[in-house]
């Protein structure tokens, strides 16, 4: 078999960002900054690391970025507040609340007050049913950023047999709703899966989203298969902390045509994708806006 290929995430991404960081450029010569406003509610170090990474990655493409940080304490109806006079402000072209949300806050009452034309993460309900329906809409940015690297691995995916392991909302069911408009032929696997492994075996494409670290080894591929590493696993091995994925990479690498690593793979692929989804908002939006002032122009 020939060597597998290890799948280069950051060149990906760069070049993602590379095209955002272009259309910005046009969009601004035509007046419009895109600008993507962020909520962290809490100090949860590992969301304080993301949302920083994501305000960098988008002043670097020329992206606005606000960013509002509230303490743990904050109630619900000031986060429902600061989200309704987000969605009123016509500069602001992305919403995105960053999560987990402290207990007391319900996250699909404030992910669904975010306005669907703003909603960057895709996880509003109207966002969901449109991509479970095929059309093109706001898509969650992890997601979108595994069919990315699918298309540049393998090109036309259909009737390729994927494998998604885990159901969560942000990645696995959106990802199976993206496979499926692909045209591959897509089965879920869970918890509660009866002979996960033996499915697993038959795909031609695994992406694997479950985070349960190093749980997929060579036993669970077929020779040849591709395979996408959505997990992001802290682990102490030998009194060192260190990252790993929820495929154990080695293993995989004895029968695998491609995978993504960790880290390194699927990882930066989701920042851009934030940003390529706070651009296609900010030009949809304008384009709406340009098209109501053309029809009021009509009628007076
Ligand atoms: N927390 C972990 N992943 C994500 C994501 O993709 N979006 C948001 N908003 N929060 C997250």
């Amino acid at each position: 078999m020939n060597c597998p290929l290890v799948i280069d995430g950051k060149i990906a991404a760069a070049e993602v960002l590379g095209q955002v960081k272009h259309d910005v450029e046009v969009m601004k010569a035509d007046g419009v900054r895109p600008c993507l406003a962020v909520i962290l509610v809490g100090d949860d170090p590992a969301s304080e690391v993301y949302v920083r990474n994501k305000v960098l990655r988008a002043e670097e493409c020329g992206i606005t970025s606000l960013e509002y940080k509230v303490g743990s304490d904050t109630s619900q109806a000031h986060v429902l507040h600061m989200i309704e006079v987000l969605n009123e402000d016509a500069a602001v072209h992305g919403i995105l609340v960053q999560l987990p949300l402290p207990k007391h806050i319900d996250e699909s009452v404030v992910l669904q007050a975010i306005n669907p034309q703003k909603d960057v993460d895709g996880f509003h309900s109207e966002n969901v049913g449109g991509l479970s329906q095929g059309l093109d809409v706001l898509a969650p940015c992890t997601p979108t950023g595994c069919m990315y690297l699918l298309h540049k691995t393998l090109g036309d995916l259909s009737g390729k047999h994927a494998v998604v392991i885990g159901r969560s909302n942000i990645v696995g069911k959106p990802m199976a709703a993206l496979l499926l408009k692909a045209n591959c032929t897509v089965t879920i696997l869970h918890s509660r899966s009866e002979r996960a492994e033996t499915i697993c075996r038959q795909a031609d494409i695994v992406v694997a989203a479950v985070g349960r670290p190093l749980m997929v080894d060579a036993d669970w591929l077929k020779p040849g298969a591709i395979v996408i590493d959505v997990g992001i696993n802290r682990i102490n091995a030998g009194g060192r902390s260190r990252l790993v994925g929820d495929v154990d990479m080695e293993s995989a690498l004895t029968k695998v045509s491609a995978i993504t690593p960790v880290p390194g793979g699927v990882g930066p692929m989701t920042i851009a994708f934030l940003m390529r989804n706070t651009l296609t908002a900010a030009k949809q939006q304008t384009q709406s806006r340009a098209k109501s002032e053309a029809s009021c122009l009509s009628i007076s």
